[in-house]
Formats: C-alpha cells, sequence, structure tokens
C-alpha cells in the first residue's frame, strides 16, 4: 500500500515565513497547505490533516484564539506554535492551552525543527490508531451481541420446536390410546373444546388459555398405562376396577412430570378428580387449593363423562347434565364455574370449534 503523504496546514500572516516552513516541510515529503490566519485554518482544514502550525501574532484570528477553537472543536490535530526568540511566555501560554509543542523562528537548526514535527506526527498517529481502536472494538461488540441474538433466536426457536415435538407425541400416544377404548374416544377432544370455551368464557389470559388446553388435552393420558379392559366389559365394575381406575390421575401427573414447561399441566392433571368439598381423589385437596384451571377441568370433564354413552349406564342429555351439575355445585362443583359454563354451553355452536371439520367427525355432541 502506498504511504499517505503526511498532511500539514501553517498559519502565519508573514509571506516569507510561509514560503520558508513549506519548504522545508516539503522537502522532508510532506503535504503542506497554507492560510494567512485562524479563520484560514477553518476553511482548510479537516480530520484529513496531520499537525497544524501556528504563528501566534496574525492581524486576523491569532494563535491563541485559533488554538481554543480548536479545541472547542474536538480536532485531536496535534498543534505547534511557532514563536520568536525570546518569547518564552507565549511558548508557556500555548502549552498550557494545550499545544503539543513550539517551533522557533527563524529556523535555524532543521534536525530539531524535524524531530519536533515527526513527533506530532507520531502523535497524530497514535491518535488515529486509538480511534480505530475503539471502534473496531465497537464494532466487535455490536457483532458480538448480534450474533448472540442470533443464538438466542435458534436456541429459543429450538426449545419451542423440541416443545412442539413433545406436545405431538405425547398426542400420538393419547390417540393410540383413545383407539383402545371406544368409549372414551371423543372424550379428549370434547373436553379440550368445552376447556377452552369456558377459559375464554372467564376471562383467562392466552397463556393460562395454552395450559388449560394441554392440560385437557392430556387430562387422561394415565390410562394409557392402565389396563383398560375393564371399562370395556358391560355392567358395573367393581370396587378393584374403581381402584385401578382411580390412577390415572397421578399416573398421567408422573408422565408429564419430567416436561418442566408442562409444570401447571401437571398439577391440573394430577387434580382433575378432585372435588371442591375435598372427596376427591387422588389427594383429596378442596376449595381454594385447587386452582381456576383445575375447577375448568373438573366441571368440563365430569359434564362429557355425564353426558357420554358407557356400559353401565345411559348418559344424560345437556339439560339432564346441567342439573346434575347444579345440584352437586358447592360440593363437588366451584360454583361460578358451574354458573359460567352452564350459560355458555348452551349457545354453543361446533362451526365455532377449535378443531377443524376433519377432526369434529371424531366425536359427536350431546343432545341438547
Ligand atoms: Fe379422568
Amino acid at each position: 500500500m502506498e504511504k499517505k503523504k503526511t498532511k500539514i496546514i501553517i498559519a502565519d500572516d508573514d509571506p516569507m515565513v510561509r514560503n520558508t516552513v513549506s519548504k522545508i516541510l516539503e522537502m522532508f515529503g510532506h503535504e503542506v497547505t497554507t492560510v494567512v490566519d485562524g479563520s484560514g485554518v477553518f476553511e482548510r482544514v479537516d480530520d484529513s490533516f496531520d499537525v497544524i502550525i501556528l504563528d501566534i501574532n496574525m492581524p486576523g484570528m491569532d494563535g491563541f484564539a485559533t488554538i481554543n477553537e480548536l479545541n472547542r472543536r474536538n480536532f485531536d490535530i496535534p498543534v505547534l506554535f511557532l514563536t520568536g526568540a525570546g518569547s518564552m511566555d507565549y511558548a508557556v501560554k500555548a502549552i498550557n492551552l494545550g499545544a503539543y509543542d513550539f517551533l522557533t523562528k527563524p529556523i535555524e537548526d532543521l534536525d530539531i525543527f524535524n524531530v519536533k514535527i515527526r513527533r506530532a506526527i507520531e502523535k497524530r498517529m497514535y491518535v488515529l490508531k486509538e480511534r480505530q481502536y475503539k471502534e473496531s472494538l465497537e464494532d466487535d461488540v455490536r457483532e458480538k451481541t448480534m450474533m448472540l441474538e442470533k443464538q438466542n433466536k435458534l436456541l429459543f426457536r429450538y426449545s419451542e420446536n423440541l416443545e412442539k415435538a413433545t406436545v405431538q407425541m405425547m398426542s400420538s400416544m393419547q390417540n393410540a390410546m383413545e383407539e383402545k377404548d371406544y368409549y372414551t374416544a371423543g372424550h379428549t377432544m370434547r373436553v379440550t373444546e368445552y376447556a377452552v370455551l369456558l377459559g375464554k368464557a372467564m376471562d383467562i389470559d392466552e397463556e393460562n388459555q395454552l395450559v388449560l388446553r394441554r392440560a385437557a388435552q392430556f387430562h387422561d393420558i394415565g390410562k394409557l398405562v392402565i389396563d383398560l379392559s375393564c371399562i370395556q366389559k358391560p355392567g358395573k365394575l367393581t370396587e378393584d376396577e374403581w381402584k385401578l381406575i382411580r390412577k390415572h390421575p397421578s399416573v398421567g401427573a408422573n408422565i408429564v412430570k419430567p416436561l418442566k414447561f408442562m409444570e401447571r399441566e401437571q398439577f391440573i392433571i394430577r387434580h382433575h378428580h378432585e372435588r371442591m368439598d375435598g372427596k376427591g381423589y387422588p389427594a383429596g385437596i378442596q376449595g381454594e387449593q385447587l386452582d381456576q384451571l383445575t375447577k375448568i377441568l373438573i366441571v368440563v370433564d365430569s359434564y362429557d363423562a355425564m353426558t357420554s354413552k358407557r356400559n353401565y349406564r345411559k348418559n344424560l342429555n345437556m339439560d339432564e347434565a346441567l342439573q346434575e351439575l347444579h345440584v352437586c355445585s358447592g360440593t363437588q362443583f366451584d360454583k361460578e364455574t358451574v354458573e359460567v359454563f352452564s350459560k355458555t354451553i348452551v349457545d354453543f355452536n361446533p362451526a365455532e370449534s377449535i378443531f377443524s371439520k376433519e377432526y369434529q367427525d371424531n366425536y359427536t355432541l350431546p343432545e341438547k
């Protein structure tokens, strides 16, 4: 790369001094610009200059006023003052004002002159390098921040996909389970449908709606690992068979337990057969120990159980089931939840289902 010529600007009202100094500087290989006073400096100077040489006494803007203005505008270009012999006071003042050095005129010792110019140039190079370093550091930080943001996004997408894949896999298992049991087929979908419907009617925020929907979707997943042949037999279930079936909430909760993103769903799954009066299972917890989402699932799950056909009993229609919910309101079910549900379900229009038409064919809703 071709070495850039050093650019120096000289302000002096004396044409002879301007001439001499610029000749010497050009001889040393520098590119020189000359002006007659301080205002001339501001007309010509820009960041491409490396050194500024100022006379002190100039008829227009003098050397001191010029350096003050240069400082104010943060020029960062070393300033050398030209001082006549015996004007030490001026030199001291110039240094105090931030001048880098001073040159005596007339120039008698070319070596000293050259050394002083070279030192000023080195100072400028140092300033530029420092600036460049700072800029590259800032670029670096910016680049690294961008990279981190990108990685964060990727990580987020990855965990989101992982969540989706897990939920999908569990849905497949769920479907397989429902195929085993003709009578519960469609139950999960209807319960999910009702839960989302009631959640919306109870003004539950979106995040909680998602939790409720997932909990509804997997509330009976525990039945996956329980031998359900007893459910399919005609007639009533024995106490032992009931005992077995009653294990499904805990079994289901344990299935989703390793999934940290389903911690709240786990609670709802575990307690979807509890009652407000504490006579439910598996924990026998009651009232406000049950959160709103669990109370919703308890109501919609029971409603669907009542309205679905079972081998061992006849199913109820909508009115009969709602009446039953009211009878058990306050003991088995949360009062407000039953209240809102009975108002909401009568107006439910299957055309507004959360499931697409294709899925809706997999389940039938109870008669009104
Ligand atoms: Fe259940």
